[in-house]
């Protein structure tokens, strides 16, 4: 490859330091000369013309989309379904009357995702697909396009790819909003802004968080993400990083969800990773966090400025609350390498996995 490491021990750390610095092209990228919004009339038109989004994809991309559907719900008011592309591929729901596809591909190159891309174009359904690679299959064979302007992504574990995917779901949802005459308070703009310099920050804090792994997560077995509401979501992508480049067996639960069943896996030592940036769910994931430390969970918590407490492991600045896994998939990021790099494994390079897969 013709993309170099430079100083960079390993493509991951490289990619990850690089995401403030996507979020700021994305900016420029997604703004014409008068600040507003610049984006393809016709993708405008699809997304006010339809009744229900159905978004598209696998792995990181997946929970990518778990986070457009919030973006796109709360502030363009149209319902989403996230499906899992080899599932909706073989187990089709039933549609809405006028369906809008919405596939989420690093690569544009997932078999999963192309082979739900020709079933709906059978049926007639419109294609739109957001891709860090424009002339890839998933961005040609689509109705319309995006790029997620994230430049090469090299390690099999999506970082940068991840956080580009919600910034541009996020402006995205706010120009149909505003196609729609909804009024928001919400500037995607500024928002993204504020959070690229949150990410910078956080980029800084490496020593700290290497720390974190080496003290949670020094010869664990298992590990569990704990999160509700947007929390979760990025609990869930915490985990699959863990899982892909640790080999830790990594789980993200929702934080109610514990006493159902998963609360009897605690055992004395058990590592909980718990997100706590949302005031809505702030009391909630805090009584949850005793739950498991009263069964001898060895809990750490990631919270946000201005809505944590004494006792939590590392702190986020404050930004938007719809913006916050932008910013909280960081320090889960780097304690995912740390603790990869800890048990000596291939980070860049992971056992049984690949960049882009392409069989089904
Ligand atoms: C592979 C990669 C994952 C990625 C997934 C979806 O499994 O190992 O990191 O999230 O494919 O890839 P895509 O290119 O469609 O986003």
């Amino acid at each position: 490859t013709d993309i170099e490491k430079g100083t960079y021990p390993h493509f991951m750390l490289k990619e990850i330091d690089e995401q403030p610095f996507v979020i700021r092209k994305i900016i420029q990228e997604y703004k014409n000369e008068n600040d507003e919004i610049k984006l393809d009339l016709d993708i405008r038109q699809a997304m006010k013309n339809c009744d229900r989004i159905y978004i598209i994809a696998a792995g990181t991309s997946y929970h990518a989309g778990l986070l457009g559907k919030q973006f796109i719900e709360k502030l363009a008011n149209i319902p989403v379904e996230v499906h899992v592309a080899s599932e909706f591929s073989y187990n089709m729901p039933l549609l809405s009357e006028k369906p809008l596809f919405l596939f989420i591909s690093q690569s544009g190159e997932t078999a999963d995702s192309r082979s739900v891309l020709v079933q709906i174009k059978e049926l007639g359904h419109p294609a739109l697909t957001l891709t860090n690679v424009p002339g890839s299959t998933l961005s040609r064979e689509a109705n319309y396009t995006m790029h997620l302007h994230a430049g090469p992504e090299i390690a099999v574990a999506s970082t940068k790819a991840y956080t580009a995917q919600m910034a541009v779901l996020a402006i995205l949802a706010v120009d149909t909003a505003r196609a729609k005459g909804l009024e928001l308070e919400f500037d995607p703009m500024q928002e993204l802004g504020i959070a690229a310099n949150a990410m910078e920050a956080l980029t800084d804090q490496k020593e700290e968080l290497e720390e974190l792994a080496r003290e949670y997560l020094p010869t664990t077995r298992n590990c569990f993400f704990i999160g509700r509401s947007v929390d979760h979501y990025v609990g869930l992508e915490g985990s699959l990083k863990l899982k892909e480049i640790s080999y830790i067996q990594a789980e993200g639960f929702a934080g109610g969800e514990l006493k159902h069943g998963t609360i009897a896996l605690i055992e004395d030592g058990t590592p909980v990773i718990a997100l706590a940036t949302q005031e809505n769910v702030n009391y909630s994931i805090r009584g949850n966090v005793q739950e498991v430390e009263a069964r001898g969970a060895n809990s750490l918590i990631i919270s946000m400025k201005g809505l944590d407490k004494e006792g939590d492991a590392f702190v986020i600045p404050y930004v938007h609350h719809l913006l916050t896994p932008l910013v909280s998939v960081i320090p889960l990021q780097l304690i995912s390498y740390y603790a990869a790099l800890h048990r000596d494994c291939d980070v860049d390079k992971p056992r049984n996995l690949a960049k882009s897969v392409t069989v089904e």
